[in-house]
């Protein structure tokens, strides 16, 4: 099949979070079957720059219409591996940034042009570039006015641009929602501005045109795919994916294990297996001395690498702060975001630095060494798509302890409740609950044998993305 992928992340281009990770890993995937596989990703600085794209070859023009205006943009195009494509949409004024969506405070103010522009250069480009899509996959709010303007622009242009679209929410609580005025940006017909369309309480929703024109709809765990058609965790949607409940699957993510495989990993100081820890000793050194702690402590060290907002259930670990600080354990944090949350952990980490440490920094090597170094990985979050480090975590052998939402259910298996097949140990999304499982996880971790059982059920899990790129293959073949 020729499948496109349209996201607003791609690793090792540009990340902020899971879904490069997801996107990454499923191109590749479907490239190592034999698709033939492209993906579009704005044209950021980090993009354009890196090694990858110095060869790029062609640099094709083109020209899109953008309420009144017409603004040229082009795409440069290299291919880092056999059957995987990648094209950056380039444009200075939108792109030529560090951070994909905003400066650390907030978003830019031109998320609106920036996005609806991508999406539009996009369709330009299936039209003009002439890719003869069978499926044209977009993911998240970024990408959600693709399935929209393709049928749109076939329509006007009498051409058959992509066989079927495939619409993914990576995250409902991210939908893309713009003033009122913004809907004149995309040169749609006013009939498409209406409840049936992007209209949504006098404003425009970019991911409900995902939602309603995509020809299949997916999530990433099957847990989310119920949780988001409840008004708890639907964000507003919830009565919108109803609507498409025929149409919509969870498929769950995978994990890609040439770049997070404790056997291979270049960035930890020492590889290992379940077979052989020894490495993973060496981690958890290596870890405590960049956290500057003693190298004698023997106890059970906690880590998280996390964006930090409200969805991470960070306020539940600051609320627990009494234990990090009272109990005979460490605690490694790697996140950035969310100010307040920085500076809370800051405090903590102040107050007690033999014993807390934290990083704000995106740091990818830092990130590996903690779910390698670690014996704990603490993940409380109040809603959980899928999430990657519950998984990441279980294939280096350090115990996840997540809550019981989305994802993180479908991919743990709590060690008290199961104590045949557990895997990690399950909380509710509260600071009550959480701290209740931190003391499962001392009680655990001294009692070596079951610690044991629990690390080597952990590691023998198979997430990888062959498996999971198959949920797709299976998805498209259907659709078409
Ligand atoms: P989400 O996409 O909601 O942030 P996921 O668990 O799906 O959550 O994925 C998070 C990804 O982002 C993981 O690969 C994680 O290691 C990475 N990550 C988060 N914060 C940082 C950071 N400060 N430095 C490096 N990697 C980070
Ligand atoms: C989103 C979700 C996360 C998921 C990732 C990749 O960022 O928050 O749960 O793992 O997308 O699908």
């Amino acid at each position: 099949m020729k499948i496109v992928h349209v996201a607003s992340e791609l690793f090792p281009y540009m990340k902020t979070g899971g879904l490069a990770d997801a996107v990454g890993a499923l191109a590749s995937a479907l490239a190592d079957k034999g698709h033939e596989v492209a993906v579009f990703l704005p044209g950021y600085r980090a993009a354009v720059d890196h090694r990858d794209a110095a060869g790029a070859q062609r640099k094709l023009r083109f020209k899109v219409e953008l309420g009144n205006d017409f603004l040229a943009g082009d795409v440069r195009v290299f291919s880092p591996k056999k059957n995987l494509s990648i094209y950056l949409i380039c444009r200075e004024e939108f792109f030529d940034r560090r951070a994909p969506y905003g400066n650390g405070e907030r978003d830019y103010e031109d998320n609106a042009d920036r996005f609806i522009f991508f999406c539009k250069a996009v369709v330009e480009m299936l039209r003009i570039g002439d890719l003869g899509a069978d499926v044209v996959h977009c993911h998240d709010w970024q990408a959600a006015l693709v399935p929209v303007l393709l049928r749109d622009a076939e329509r006007r242009h009498g051409v058959t641009l992509a066989l079927k679209t495939v619409f993914t929410i990576h995250n409902i609580a991210y939908q893309g929602v713009f003033p009122a005025q913004a809907f004149a940006r995309t040169n749609l017909p006013e009939e498409l501005n209406q409840m049936d369309g992007l209209e949504y309480y006098s404003q425009i929703n970019l991911m409900k045109g995902g939602i309603l024109f995509a020809d299949r709809v997916t999530t990433v765990s099957p847990r989310y795919t119920k949780e988001i058609q409840t008004a708890e965790f639907g964000c507003g949607l919830d009565g919108v994916v109803q609507t498409r409940a025929d149409d919509l699957v969870g498929l769950l993510n995978g994990v890609d294990n040439e770049i997070w495989n404790p056997a291979v990993d270049a960035l930890l100081p020492a590889r290992y297996s379940a077979a052989d820890l020894a490495g993973k000793r060496v981690c958890r050194a290596e870890l405590l001395k960049r956290g500057g702690f003693a190298p004698e402590f023997k106890g059970p060290i906690f880590g998280m690498v996390t964006r930090l907002t409200e969805q991470k259930g960070v306020d539940f670990v600051l609320a627990n702060r009494e234990f990090f600080l009272g109990q005979d354990c460490r605690l490694v944090v790697l996140g950035s975001g969310d100010k307040r949350m920085e500076e809370e952990l800051r405090e903590l980490a102040a107050a007690a630095p033999q014993k807390v440490f934290l990083s704000t920094k995106l740091d990818e090597a830092m990130s590996h060494l903690i779910e390698a170094g670690s014996d704990f990985f603490v993940m409380p979050s109040v809603f959980e798509p899928c999430g990657l480090n519950q998984m990441y975590s279980q294939v280096y052998g350090t115990i996840p302890v997540v809550s019981r939402v989305g994802g993180l259910v479908d991919t743990v298996i709590d060690a008290d409740e199961n104590p045949s097949a557990g895997t990690g140990l399950i909380c509710e999304p509260n600071a009550t609950s959480l701290r209740d499982a931190l003391q499962r996880a001392l009680i655990l971790f001294t009692d070596a044998p079951r610690h044991a059982a629990v690390q080597q059920r952990a590691m023998a899990k198979d997430y990888s993305w062959k498996v999971a790129a198959g949920g797709y293959e299976r998805l498209y073949q259907d659709s078409l």
